[in-house]
């Protein structure tokens, strides 16, 4: 029992799934080419709904949730990994159709994981996880868009959530002029403490779409809700300004005209964060070591050990977690 280790593992009961802290030991866990020792999960919008058996993410039981992991490798079998090397991994379905991050170990395909991007250790890697790393991708895709900071305003829409909080710091940071549009009306401060300089109230943005264009208003948006404000955000760009859309928080619908793209040159850039190709992500993450502040980071993080996920996996599908909670596996 010497390589025993603790997961938060979820099963299948009669009346939907139910999550524990259990012992596993190594042989207890999936194939793959590295053992790494974990050292730090995150908590995500997809972690809430697979550590309640939502969203139909999970197709096998016994599952340990959690789509981010930052450790330490303890054994490899692929060249590219040595024991002892600092690795990263989000997307790839683990912690969805594999196991995750949940657990003290984890064993991964070599291809899955990054080396710990210089300049973080895992928990700030974590701070960052899946939601911080889609952030920058955001950035990066209104960057590749033409979007700059003398073009006009950026609107980030779910501020206050893990993808958002991220964003705003990230383009802040930048020298963007940045508005949050949040429906938390006790967090402005906090926003503001983020680089915020304007914030829309999320009631402003959730009147269904009246005409198909509003006045120009924003360069860019990273949009992490979809549903009714993606619309209005669409009809309120500027000419040629482009909406990186990563999220579905308020809804999965999208019900809008054309109009934007045809006589703006809106570009609507979809990201998603799970398939990036590893050149990619290497690139991403080294902007995000570069271009986010740690004094930032710290203030969208929060801590928390593995007894706690299945108040916060409740909390986060009711976008009442602030910014980012890191999840120490070991304790
Ligand atoms: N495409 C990808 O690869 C990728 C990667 C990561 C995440 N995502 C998606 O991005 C979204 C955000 O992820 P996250 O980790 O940042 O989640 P999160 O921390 O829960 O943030 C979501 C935020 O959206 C806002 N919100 C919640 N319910 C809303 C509603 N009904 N209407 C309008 N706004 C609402 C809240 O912010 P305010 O209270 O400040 O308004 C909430 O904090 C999720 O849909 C997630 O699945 C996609």
């Amino acid at each position: 029992m010497s390589d025993a280790f603790r997961a938060f593992v979820v099963e299948k009961t009669e009346g939907g799934v139910t999550g524990a802290i259990k012992t596993l030991t190594e042989a207890d866990l999936p194939a793959g080419d590295v053992l790494v020792s974990v050292a730090a999960s995150s908590l995500n919008y997809k972690d809430g709904l697979a550590a309640q058996g939502l969203g139909n993410l999970v197709k096998t039981y016994p599952h340990v949730p959690g789509i981010d992991l930052a450790g330490t490798v303890i054994s490899s079998a692929s060249p590219d990994y040595k024991p002892g090397d600092a690795v990263v991994l989000t997307g790839w379905w683990v912690g969805e159709r594999y196991w995750g991050g949940y657990a003290q170990k984890a064993r991964v395909k070599s291809e899955w994981l990054v080396p710990l991007p210089k300049g973080l250790t895992p928990r700030q890697a974590m701070a960052v996880g899946t939601a911080g790393f889609t952030a920058m991708l955001c950035v990066m895709a209104l960057e590749d868009g033409g979007v700059a900071p003398e073009k006009g305003p950026v609107l980030v829409t779910g501020a206050t959530g893990g993808v958002g909080s991220v964003a705003v710091a990230i383009l802040a940071n930048l020298g963007y002029e940045v508005a949050a549009l949040t429906g938390k009306a006790s967090e402005h401060a906090y926003l503001e403490s983020l680089g915020a300089r304007r914030i829309v109230d999320r009631a402003e943005m959730s009147e269904p779409l009246g005409k198909p264009l509003e006045a120009e208003t924003w360069a860019g948006v990273v949009d992490t809700v979809g549903g009714v404000p993606l619309a209005r955000a669409l009809a309120q760009m500027k000419y040629n300004g482009v909406v990186a859309s990563c999220g579905l928080a308020a809804s999965a619908k999208l019900d809008t005209t054309v109009i934007p793209f045809l006589l703006r040159g809106v570009r609507l850039s979809g990201i998603d964060s799970v398939m990036k190709p590893k050149a990619d992500r290497l690139v991403a993450w080294a902007r995000i070591a570069k271009d986010l502040p740690l004094a930032k980071l710290e203030a969208i993080a929060t801590d928390h050990g593995l007894a706690e996920v299945p108040d916060l996996a409740k909390q986060i599908l009711t976008g009442k977690v602030r910014g980012r909670a890191v999840i120490d596996v070991n304790r």
